[in-house]
């Protein structure tokens, strides 16, 4: 038989394939099945025990999955701590004293190092974590694909850059998701995480008292929630003060988050605006969310899942670090 150059290159590629020599990179629902059996257990008791002790953790996990995926994808960038030589992603505007769970995280890994050492990725932990956030406050849950790697490095650039803000409009929000690869579809779905959690009042002000630079409250702003928010949320200081962004069912994971935006109680403009923007595009999930959890539950697994698939390290690439906040 004569092979010519380009039909041995394509042997010589399936020989590595069979091989396992160059991969596919794909992440997997068994990855750690031979080199840590009871890793889904692990994670969900510590969690378990974390949302006892706190109901908001369970918040405050699901949005730094969020925090990491949107920035170099989700590699555990944003677990690092500053060093002399690198600025983490921690002090970054959208993550300074608002970003919160760390010291769960490292618990999780503490424990998982004590069964499995070295073998399990913070991105992973991270990813596990999330899912058992949202089941732990009456969510769905969904098979998490694993195999990702930790970064090197972080990037309080990226932080900056790529993390939607609460003020920010509706083509404003659908362009930093699909610079993820994201849909509009999962902007509205993964909003949906807004049924559970706090927001701080420097979030949400000016649409109480200067909307838009107006002088004047949002005018879309439903008056009574207006007004509760006020007392929540004066016009100067209180900046830290607390208020819940399912002002209904602050720590339930239900549909109620969609219904508040039907009647005009949205906590953040950018909630809001999937709303009230006259674009049918998102209203109408709004609306089908609202009626219908089942649907709501399908797609926010499905779009979890998309998130965890932004730009994972795989392979040789990144590291597995035994300290979540550190390179190694
Ligand atoms: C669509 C664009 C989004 C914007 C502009 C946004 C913005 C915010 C802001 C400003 C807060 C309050 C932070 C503070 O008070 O310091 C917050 C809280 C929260 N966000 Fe988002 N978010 C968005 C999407 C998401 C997504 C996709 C998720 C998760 C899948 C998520 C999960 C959460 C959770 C659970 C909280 C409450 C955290 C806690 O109580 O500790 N958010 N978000």
């Amino acid at each position: 038989m004569r092979l010519n150059i380009s039909s041995a290159c394509m042997f010589i590629q399936a020989l590595l394939l069979a091989q396992g020599a160059i991969s596919e990179a794909q992440l997997t629902v068994d990855f750690y099945r031979s080199s840590c059996p009871n890793l889904q257990f692990i994670v969900r008791g510590t969690m378990q025990v974390a949302v006892m002790n706190e109901t908001r953790i369970a918040a405050s996990i699901l949005r730094l999955f969020f925090h990491d995926c949107f920035v170099q994808g989700c590699d555990a960038s944003v677990l690092l701590d500053d060093t002399p030589t690198m600025k983490g992603e921690k002090s970054a505007f959208p993550n300074a004293n608002s970003l919160r769970g760390f010291d769960v995280i490292d618990i999780i890994k503490a424990n998982v190092e004590a069964y499995c050492p070295g073998v399990v990725s913070c991105a992973d932990i991270l990813a596990l974590a999330s899912r058992d956030a949202v089941v732990l406050s009456g969510g769905p849950g969904w098979n998490v694909l694993l195999g990702r790697r930790d970064s090197l490095t972080a990037s309080v650039s990226l932080a900056k850059s790529n993390l939607p803000a609460p003020t920010d409009d509706l083509n404003t929000l659908i362009q930093k998701f699909q610079a993820q690869g994201l849909s509009v579809q999962d902007l509205v779905t993964l909003s949906g995480a807004h049924t559970i959690g706090l927001a701080r009042c420097t979030t949400f002000k000016n649409r109480l008292y200067n909307n838009g630079g107006s002088g004047m409250p949002d005018q879309t702003m439903n008056m009574a929630y207006l007004q509760q928010l006020q007392s929540i949320c004066p016009s100067t200081g209180g900046d830290d003060n607390l208020a819940l962004l399912d002002f209904m069912t602050p720590s339930r994971f239900d549909t109620l988050y969609y219904k508040n935006l039907l009647y005009q109680r949205g906590l953040l403009n950018s909630d809001q605006e999937l709303y009230s923007s006259n674009d049918s595009s998102t209203s109408t999930i709004v609306s089908s969310y609202a009626q219908n959890w089942r649907l709501f539950y399908q797609n926010f697994a499905t779009s979890m899942i998309s998130m965890g698939n932004v730009n994972p390290l795989m392979g040789n690439s990144g590291s597995i670090r035994k300290n979540c906040r550190v390179v190694s």
